[in-house]
């Protein structure tokens, strides 16, 4: 069992049939604030992300575009998977393929301890199969399409396409044999699914009663051979769950291991049921601690539907950080939709609160208090004097939002980290419309005053400053500079970022660009 302080968090390992969306980019973004402040916070953090290679549903878009499958998972990994990280800023310590030799070592052993304990048996699978989801279907998962292409057919109610008919030669796991493990698993620790809505789904799900899962296909080859009957792939789930233990060690590197294990799967709620049965159902066969947490997100919606690359509802990450930049892209979405509910993505949101929440909320009064430094005290932070009950109004925001914003943080609320957070961006600017600086600046008595207001208001920001770097690693970075700091911002310690008092008086404050310029064209607005 990793140590206390370990934070292990994993996002999902995206298929890479298509190019990635502002859903894909969600999910890092939550992952990444998270490792972030668990990093900042002192935890011993581990963000795991990357590429779910094999299986059908890629086979047949490489087949399609008249390349091989290795090919084509080779080309949109350097085009398009790893370049999305950079676009939006994530700091994460490792990326698996799982098509790297260290995951299909992993997967190989793996399977042949289930093998070898009894915990897979030849059979037959014949039933239904979507390869959108890359799922067995039961009669409660499709329904018949009444319009449409597909009229009269069945389809899978996800990706409303046709199912296959599949009669295959397959492996099965004998998941059945956890059904009360799990139940118990769900009961003792109530935290182990969240939101409570996902847990709820899945503890009716498999108190339904769990049937055996088929892990092998044989009838195409784009995937991991089962090590004792190599005419087998592996189902490609079975093989990308392994990718969170394949990735840290497990059978490879047993201290690392130790580290790390056991994750906090951050995920979409879409692949809830993988990550909360099938998943700790495989550990439980291997003799591996389950997972720390499952956390199924909500959905980006486009038209009130999940945005997918197999319905060609994308919105491209690029296509808003090209106008808002990264910052403001991965504020919008951990401040407009509240993790574990779904949201709709909507230009109109996010011009507006980039405009009143960053350019003229943060932004502007990061700019005004640094530029009143610069003119007022030839920018050197002054000292405070005695404090009045306005400036300890600030004092008691500033701790309190940092208290709130951990806690918030700890339960997967960012979006309630960044509202305390925002109670000191708004203080803070009433507070320097009331007192009025510039108006103290015209009187010599009132000198220490406006020092004091000053010297507040700065520290204030760089409460701001550390608060948010987690979040806006760019913006809080040059603030962190402006503001004479030395070291990098996303190193500073968020446990004492609350406490007052931090910021050494005659410090030389430095110019401060705007930090959120003015947008003038929104390319692909409606
Ligand atoms: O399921 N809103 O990969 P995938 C929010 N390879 N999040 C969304 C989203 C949306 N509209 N669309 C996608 C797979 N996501 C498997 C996972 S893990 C061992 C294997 C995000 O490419 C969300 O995290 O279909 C969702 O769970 C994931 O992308 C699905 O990505
Ligand atoms: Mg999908």
């Amino acid at each position: 069992m990793a140590a206390a302080d370990s934070f292990y968090i994993a996002t999902p390992i995206f298929y890479v049939n298509d190019v990635p969306h502002i859903g894909h980019a969600y999910t890092e973004v939550a992952s990444d604030v998270l490792a972030r402040w668990h990093r900042q916070r002192g935890d011993d953090t581990w963000l795991l992300t990357g590429t779910d290679e094999h299986g059908e549903k890629i086979l047949r878009t490489a087949v399609a575009n008249g390349t091989s499958p290795k090919q084509w998972v080779d080309k949109l990994v350097a085009e398009s998977w790893q370049p999305l990280l950079s676009t939006i800023d994530i700091a994460n310590d490792d990326f698996i393929r799982t098509t790297d030799e260290r995951h299909e070592a992993t997967v190989r052993a793996f399977l042949q301890k289930l093998y070898d304990d009894g915990y897979i048996y030849a059979g037959e699978y014949s039933g239904y199969y979507c390869v959108g989801c890359e799922e067995y279907k039961q009669d409660d998962d499709l329904l018949t399409a009444t319009d449409g292409e597909y009229k009269g057919q069945l389809v899978c109610k996800i990706h409303g396409r046709p199912v296959e008919v599949l009669k295959e030669k397959n492996y099965f796991f004998r998941m059945s044999q956890f059904q009360q493990q799990l139940l118990d698993l769900y009961e003792q620790r109530p935290d182990f699914v969240q939101p409570q809505s996902v847990r709820n789904e899945i503890v009716s799900f498999v108190s339904r009663g769990l049937e055996d899962l088929s892990i092998s296909r044989s009838s195409f080859d784009w995937g991991i051979k089962l090590p004792w009957d190599e005419s087998h792939v592996v189902y490609v789930w079975f093989d990308a769950l392994l990718n969170y233990i394949s990735a840290t060690g497990y059978g490879t590197d047993d201290a690392n291991f130790a580290r790390r294990w056991p994750a906090v799967h951050l995920i979409g709620k879409d692949i809830a049921r993988f990550h909360a049965v099938i998943w700790p159902a495989m550990l439980m066969a291997a003799g591996v601690e389950v997972p720390r947490t499952v956390f199924g997100h909500g959905w980006l919606l486009v038209n009130g539907e999940k945005m997918s690359k197999t319905k060609l509802t994308g919105i491209q990450p690029t296509q808003i950080t090209d106008v808002f930049g990264s910052d403001a892209f991965r504020y919008y979405f951990m401040r407009a939709v509240a993790l574990g509910q779904d949201g709709s993505f909507s230009w109109e949101d996010i011009s507006a609160r980039y405009q009143a929440e960053l350019a003229n909320g943060f932004g502007n009064l990061a700019s005004r208090v640094v530029a009143m430094i610069n003119r007022y005290f030839d920018g050197e932070l002054p000292a405070a004097g005695a404090l009045e009950p306005a400036d300890a109004v600030i004092v008691e925001t500033v701790k309190q939002a940092a208290v709130d914003a951990d806690a918030a943080i700890l339960r997967f609320a960012p979006h309630d980290a960044l509202t305390a957070i925002w109670t000191i961006v708004e203080r803070l600017n009433g507070y320097i419309t009331e007192q009025e600086p510039w108006v103290l600046a015209k009187d010599a008595a009132k000198r220490e005053r406006l020092a004091t207001v000053l010297n507040t208001a700065a520290e204030g920001l760089r409460a701001l400053a550390v608060l948010l770097s987690p979040v806006m690693p760019q913006s809080t970075t040059k603030l962190w500079t402006a503001l004479g700091q030395d070291g990098r911002v996303a190193e500073q310690d968020l446990t004492t970022a609350g406490e007052w008092g931090q910021l050494a008086p005659g410090t030389r404050v430095n110019a401060l660009e705007a930090l959120f310029p003015r947008v003038e064209t929104i390319e692909g607005a409606a």
